[in-house]
Formats: structure tokens, sequence, C-alpha cells
């Protein structure tokens, strides 16, 4: 009853937190779309402040937006605030953190050869983690430092980097993508919080006092903005990324995530150029060449070590001997293992033939380590081996 409970809960979360998700990076892209897409307006317009002004056409009707320089000559009744969008996603994103990690940290936070095998330890770790982190970028961008905008990204790039090998050195391979995704969404969350709304607050009080706003500051919200807005495609990914063992499960998986990091980033840039009239598609191009160096370079290495393991003669009875003993306690109709319902993820392996149907799976799972989860059922390096060149010579194609 509670592992069914539990499901449910975590669907409810896990779906809020998408559809949270969406409207704020949505809000993002549409702001930062606008910003760069305004024109010049007419002399009507500028005389009563208008900086630019875009007509566009959707959901049949015709839409006509302008940004002021400053202040409206005239203050509206109602004013939107873009900041529920980020601070629900935030919210959700965090107790989906604690329902999966916190919560089951003895199976997805702790990895077999991490720097800590406590759960509770592992737990005050991640928010250590988050915390620190999103201090560290506060740190950054409330110095001079961001006053240069190159020098900046590349410091808030190294630190990145940093701490992305830091967390596989912390948690487990499958929360390290996802702990390095949700301190950047902290970030941009803080951003939003600690940096844009502030400035914001202080802006329409300065308006309603009859005071000039602070111009620099509005523009350090801008920056805040556009941070994030290079944020948002490298955090999407990570977000996804457990759907992919290959590449979290990966020896040198941080060195894939700040690759596919800074890949994601860099083809955004070509969607903010775009708006503003500049069209380079060699960025994208470039972008695409990444991946595909990125592709090649995986391929390659997986190449290799199926080889090596078609050697091996392994027996059926034998390979069905350790999937009984090491997979069959969850992935079954019937699981034995407590807290689970069901068979995790649909996937039954209770005879030899769903082992043949589900092998491509199944070699990612074993190869990567990802499976059996946590290596609950202490599966030795030699079994591993045995069931991976078994899987190589019997898998579907
Ligand atoms: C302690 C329970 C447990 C054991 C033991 C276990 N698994 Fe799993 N397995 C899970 C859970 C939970 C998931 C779903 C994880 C997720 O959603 O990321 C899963 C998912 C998988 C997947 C799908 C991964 C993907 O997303 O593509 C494969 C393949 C798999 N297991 C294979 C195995 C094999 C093979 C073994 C034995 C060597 C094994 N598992 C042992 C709990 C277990």
């Amino acid at each position: 009853m509670e592992a069914y409970l539990v499901d449910w809960l975590s669907l409810i979360v896990r779906w809020l937190h998408l559809i949270t998700g969406i409207a704020w990076i949505g809000a993002s892209f549409h702001f930062v779309w606008l910003d760069n897409s305004l024109q010049e307006p007419d002399e009507e317009l500028k005389a009563k402040g208008v900086k630019g002004d875009l007509w566009a056409i959707h959901g049949g009707g015709i839409y006509h937006f302008s940004k002021y320089a400053l202040a409206p000559p005239s203050w509206p009744v109602s004013l939107h605030w873009s900041k529920w969008e980020a601070y629900s996603t935030w919210i959700t994103g965090t107790f989906l953190m604690i329902a999966v990690y916190y919560f089951q940290a003895q199976s997805y936070l702790v990895g077999p050869d991490n720097w800590i095998s406590d759960s509770s330890i592992a737990v005050a770790a991640s928010v250590a983690f988050l915390l620190g982190g999103l201090a560290l970028y506060e740190v950054a961008i409330r110095s001079p430092l961001r006053k240069n905008e190159g020098l900046f990204a590349i410091g808030v790039a190294l630190m990145l980097i940093l701490l992305s090998w830091l967390a596989t050195k912390l948690f487990s391979d499958r929360a390290v993508f996802l702990h390095v995704g949700a301190l950047m969404g902290t970030i941009m969350a803080g951003n939003v919080f600690l940096g844009i709304i502030p400035i914001q607050k202080r802006f329409v009080a300065a308006i309603e006092a009859g005071r000039s706003p602070d111009a620099a500051e509005a523009a350090f919200a801008k920056q805040r903005s556009t941070f994030n807005n290079y944020f948002t495609l490298p955090v999407l990914f990570c977000m996804i990324s457990n759907h992919y063992p290959f590449l979290y499960g990966h020896e040198w998986n941080w060195v894939i995530l700040v690759a596919v990091m800074m890949i994601t980033a860099y083809s955004r840039h070509f969607f903010n150029l775009r708006h503003r009239g500049i069209i380079k598609p060699m960025v994208l191009v470039q972008a695409f060449i990444g991946f595909l160096v990125l592709a090649s370079w995986l391929g390659y290495e997986r190449y290799e070590a199926q080889q090596a393991l078609l050697s091996n003669q392994v027996g059926d009875d034998i390979v069905t001997a350790i999937v009984a003993k090491h997979c069959v306690n969850c992935h079954a109709v019937k699981p034995t293992q407590p807290g689970f319902a069901a068979a995790p993820g649909g996937l039954v392996l209770e005879d030899i033939g769903q082992l043949v149907q589900h092998g491509q799976q199944v070699q990612t799972a074993v190869s990567t380590g990802y499976m059996p989860l946590a290596n609950m059922t202490g599966m030795t390096d030699e079994e591993r081996t045995d069931l991976l060149a078994w899987i190589a010579q019997n898998k579907q194609p």
C-alpha cells in the first residue's frame, strides 16, 4: 500500500514540476525573444518614453508589445510579475528531490564507490552542495567581476565544472547530473528571488515616490535574466538525463556532462542572436559537430568493450542463476524486495527470453554499474562480466 501511494505522490509532484517548469522556461524564452526582437518605435510612442516595440499575431489576434525605457507616463492598474512560475518550479523540484533522493537515499543518492556511504550524511552533503553552490554564485555576481561579462561567464563555467566533478565524488552516478541541474535551477530561482524581484520592487517604489528609478540596477536585473536564459537548455538536459544511464554511468560522466552543457548553452546563443536579426547558422553547425565528436568517442569505447566480451563463453544456466540471484527480487511480476509493488520500469526478467528481448537496456544498466540498484545484492565483477558476455552474444540485434 505504501509503495503504491508513493508511486502516485511521485507522479503528481513530477507532473506539477514539469508544468510549472514549462511555464517558467516558456516565459523566459518569450521575454528574451521579445526583448531581442524590439524595433525602433515611431515618434509618437518615443515621446511617451517607449524604447522599442513589436507587433505579433497569435491565436487569431494582433498584439502590440512595447518596452519603456524606464517608467511609463501613467502607472498601469495591474502589473504582472513573473515570479511564481520560478518559485513553484523550484518548490516542486525540491519536493521531488526529497521524495526520490532523500527518502530513498540508500538506493538513489549513495553510490558504491563514493566518499560518502552513510545515507544521512549524503542527504546533508546534497543540501550543502545546492546551498553552497548558490552562495558561491551570489558572491560572484555581487562582486565587480560581473561588470566584465566574458570573464564572469568563464568564472561561472569553471565553478560548474568543478562542482560537476565534486558531485561524482559525493553522489551515486544517477544523482550526479541531477544535482548539477538542481544547482543550476536553484541559481536560476535565486536570480529571480534574490536579484530580479528585489530590484523590480525598488524600481516600482522609486516611481511611486516620484523618483527616477536606477537604470544601472535595472540593467543588473536584465543581466541576471540573460544568465538564466543560457542556463535553461543545460538544466533541461540534466533533468531528463535519468533516462540515459549510458551517459551518467560512464567513467568520465562529469566530462560528458560539461561537454553537453557547453554545447547546449552555445546553441541557445544561436537563438539569442537570431532574435536580434543576426543569423549565424555556423553556431548550430558547430554545436552539432560537438555532439558528433562526443557520440563517436563514446561509441568507439562501447564497440571495443563489446568486442572484448564476445570471446567469453558463458552457459545459459550460469546466466539464469546470476539473474535469479541479482535481479529477480525486484524485476519480477511480484517482487520480493520490500518497497516494490511491481516490476520497476515494467521490466520483468524472470525468464531467459525476457533477458534476450531487453538485452540492450540490460547491457547499458549492468555495464555502467547502475544495476543491480546500489549493488544491493552484492554482484561480483566476475558475475557482471559473465552476464555482459552472455548478453553481447545473445541479445536481440
Ligand atoms: C533493488 C531492486 C533492483 C534490483 C536488485 C535490480 N534492479 Fe533494475 N531497476 C530497479 C529500479 C528501481 C529501476 C528503475 C530505476 C529508474 O527509474 O531509474 C530499475 C531499472 C532497470 C532497468 C531500466 C533502466 C533504464 O532506465 O533503461 C534495467 C535494464 C534494469 N533495471 C536491469 C536490471 C538487471 C539486469 C538487474 C540484475 C543484474 C537489476 N536490474 C537489478 C531496481 C532493481
